[in-house]
């Protein structure tokens, strides 16, 4: 079993367990109270002896999709939680990937102003990302995760033979986000430690899934990190959003249907290093190397083609922008990015060749 803490300067403390076939033995890591368990359709199809471990009336399951990550379904769970008297020492288990993550994150920090939350993520993408760090919320037809908070769980437990019955399209998004670790990891934690970047370079593609034990534990390590030293996004964490202005105006251009987001980061990253060597900030040789593990995972094979000044436009409106200004990261040597402000738009326009 790996252990990861996660304990703030404000007294937070999450404790993330990695471990093969927590889903039959999670119990004994769980303390005596009641739960409530937030699931989806497909995992309550798949997992159907792990949903049983729960008594009924305490079961939520909702649908499965993002377009479900909706107030609606918020007031749906909210009123099975209530009509079944949840108390404020009673816990929520979110079992699933980002979507049920985030939800149920957000209304274990809503509902009685609060109960204990714990995450059981079922995707790669929830393992080595979202179910860590507290982000939480629902989307709403003006945008993407526009209602949240920062919502820590007390466990995040970690069991990566979920991940057996999960897609390869789906796999794949984790991926765009496991390869953002290896080109941020230096930045994250100066020692090193996974070299998850070298990591993957060596690796038979094959044996990267028989290794999924290293890679998430390498992920959330880095993300504890990060998320240890500034929860609230006021500075280091930021650098969690490497790819991820192109990446988001890609996927609002596609309609969030052509790229999965992981895709999208992998395009993101790739333009992002262009723009590196354009300012003269990598070397071909580096910018080289990102591209070829890109396309070894496969993230970049499907070709995107934008007209230039719509990915600009959009980018300028990403959260990321600042009194007009893009700031964005960008790689500055193997593993470490670097945050640039006033980036001038005809280099990013060049950026998207
Ligand atoms: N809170 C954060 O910090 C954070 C970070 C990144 C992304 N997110 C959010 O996460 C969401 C995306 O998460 P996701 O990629 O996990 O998507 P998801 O939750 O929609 O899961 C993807 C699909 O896989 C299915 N699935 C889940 N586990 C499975 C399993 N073990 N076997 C078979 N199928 C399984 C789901 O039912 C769904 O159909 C987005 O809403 C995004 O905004 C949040
Ligand atoms: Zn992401």
């Amino acid at each position: 079993m790996d252990k990861i803490i996660i304990a703030t300067s404000e007294n937070i403390k999450s404790e993330i367990l990695i471990q093969e076939d927590l889903k039959n033995t999670f119990q004994e890591h769980l303390e005596d109270k009641k739960y409530f368990l937030i699931t989806n359709t497909k995992l309550a199809k798949l997992y159907p002896e792990f949903i049983y471990k729960f008594s009924t009336n305490r079961v939520i399951i909702i649908k499965d999709g993002e377009k479900y990550k909706n107030i609606k379904t918020f007031e749906y769970i909210l009123n099975q939680l209530l009509k079944e008297k949840i108390e404020r020492k009673d816990a929520i288990i979110a079992f699933g990937g980002g979507v049920v993550g985030d939800l149920a994150g957000y209304i274990a920090s809503s509902i009685l102003r609060g109960v204990e939350l714990i995450q059981f993520p079922t995707t790669l993408l929830a393992m080595c990302d979202s179910s860590i760090g507290g982000k939480t919320g629902f989307n709403t037809k003006y945008g993407k995760n526009l209602i949240g908070s920062f919502y820590c769980a007390s466990k995040i437990l970690i069991d990566p033979l979920l991940l057996n019955t999960l897609n390869k399209y789906e796999l794949k998004c984790g991926m765009g986000e496991v390869l953002k670790y290896a080109f941020i990891e230096k930045s994250c934690n100066k020692t090193c430690e996974y070299n998850l970047l070298n990591f993957l370079q060596e690796n038979q593609k094959e044996d990267v899934k028989r290794q999924m034990d290293f890679i998430i534990k390498a992920c959330a390590t880095l993300k504890a990190k990060v998320v240890t030293n500034d929860r609230l996004e006021g500075g280091l964490r930021k650098i969690l959003n490497f790819g991820h202005t192109y990446a988001h105006s890609f996927e609002t251009l596609s309609n969030y249907k052509k790229l999965s987001h992981g895709e999208a980061v992998a395009h993101g990253i790739k333009h992002a290093s262009k723009l590196a060597v354009i300012k003269d900030i990598i070397s071909n040789d580096y910018y080289k190397q990102i591209i070829a593990l890109l396309e070894k995972y496969e993230l970049i094979d499907k070709k995107i083609k934008f007209k230039k000044e719509d990915v600009v436009n959009l980018m300028l409106q990403d959260k990321k922008v600042e009194n007009s200004k893009i700031n964005l990261l960008l790689p500055t040597a193997p593993a470490e990015v670097g945050l640039f402000d006033n980036i001038d738009l005809p280099s990013i326009e060049a950026s998207l060749l």
